[in-house]
């Protein structure tokens, strides 16, 4: 994949002209800042594991007893990880929304002034989609002391591919002080095989990487061997794609995200949809055979839909009027009454007795 090809197109001569005369330049500072950064090929949860551990590791070498930072929120492979390393984990409260809740950090952070922070941040939860405020984590360590003493993974397994195409969305970005960022393949792009992306800075893996002389090259690997299949479907899909087919299936997502959270609301059933995401979090279908049916992934009194391009609003109709359906059978035409999961999305989504305006 190279960059230059997911860059918006130029809408006007004078713009194609400048970008042919600056090209050569320009790909060459831009192969300069490539070399600062190293991708690889692993899915998700191993990323976690990698992303943590360019953190312990680097940390390691200067401060043996950094703390891993993670909202509750985030993904089991966060906390797996942090039992495979042993080291120490601390739970950061969220949001009704699912973001880190960074008054809790704060605290969690000045608990441990004394030892560095490796923190977890979430571009895009598991169950809620919430994205984390980069920028507010940022501040809050940078307040509370520990300027220079923390590393901060991404963990974009799902949102980080759909970020840039978002208008509101956050930046992330190298030029902030952030380590690493990892994002899955199989999920937005929808490679048929697990994989994912990691980017982190060159001087992080120097730490990690090691030279393995039958290979002629040095190993920054967990796995070691990696699918090289995987690069390229990614590379192919993007290519294909193009920066305005990215683009406009994530507007697809949100859009059919917004029907789909409207419609539940409509036909009294509780669900939240976060500004940026395409997961849309709602009541947990009574029924067991219908959450089979559609593979919904469930937690609690929650389940979700994660919006995804090839979701249409076809497929979505059907699931509505199923669940619309199945849900008169389940509560007896309104004579039960629906659970209350105000704790999980919020009064102002609940729609139970209690909430229902
Ligand atoms: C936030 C987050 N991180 C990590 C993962 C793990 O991703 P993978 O399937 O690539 O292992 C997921 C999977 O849903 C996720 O939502």
């Amino acid at each position: 994949m190279t960059r230059t090809e997911l860059q918006p197109p130029p809408n006007s001569t004078k713009e194609k002209k400048r970008k042919e005369t600056h090209g050569k330049k320009e790909r060459k500072e831009k192969e300069n800042k490539r070399k600062k950064e190293i991708e690889l090929f692993h899915c998700s949860s191993l990323l976690s594991l990698y992303g943590i551990n360019t953190g312990i590791s680097n940390w390691r070498e200067l401060f043996p007893d950094g703390i891993l930072y993670a909202s509750t929120e985030s993904h089991y492979s966060v906390f797996k990880a942090a039992r495979m390393y042993r080291i120490e984990c601390v739970k950061v409260d969220t949001q009704v929304s699912g973001e880190i809740d960074c008054k809790n950090f704060r605290n969690k952070l000045f608990q441990n002034k004394e030892k560095p922070a490796i923190v977890n941040v979430n571009l895009g939860t598991t169950v809620k989609g919430a994205v984390d405020d980069l920028d507010m984590v940022i501040q809050t360590l940078e307040e509370s002391g520990f300027k220079d003493k923390f590393y901060i993974h991404c963990d974009g397994a799902l949102f980080g591919l759909m970020m840039p195409f978002v208008k509101r969305a956050p930046k992330v970005t190298f030029k902030k002080p952030i380590g690493s960022v990892s994002v899955s393949g199989h999920k937005f792009v929808g490679c048929p095989m697990p994989c994912g992306v990691q980017i982190t800075r060159l001087k992080h893996i120097n730490a990690l990487s090691s030279s393995v002389e039958y290979l002629a090259s040095r190993d920054a690997t967990i796995m070691g061997s990696r699918n090289g299949h995987a690069p390229i479907f990614l590379w192919y899909t993007l290519n294909r794609k193009g920066y305005r087919g990215c683009q406009q299936e994530v507007q697809k997502c949100l859009r059919n995200a917004h029907y789909l959270k409207d419609q539940l609301k409509a036909a009294g059933v509780g669900a939240m949809l976060n500004e940026l995401s395409s997961t849309v979090v709602f009541e947990r279908p009574k029924g067991e055979e219908f959450v089979r049916r559609w593979q919904l992934a469930c937690q609690g009194n929650i389940a979700h839909v994660v919006v995804m391009p090839n979701v249409t609003i076809e497929k979505l109709d059907t699931f509505l009027d199923e669940l619309v359906q199945k849900r008169s059978s389940w509560y007896e035409d309104g004579k039960i009454a629906s659970p209350c999961i105000a704790a999980d999305i919020g009064d102002d989504n609940c729609l139970c007795s209690l909430h229902k305006k």
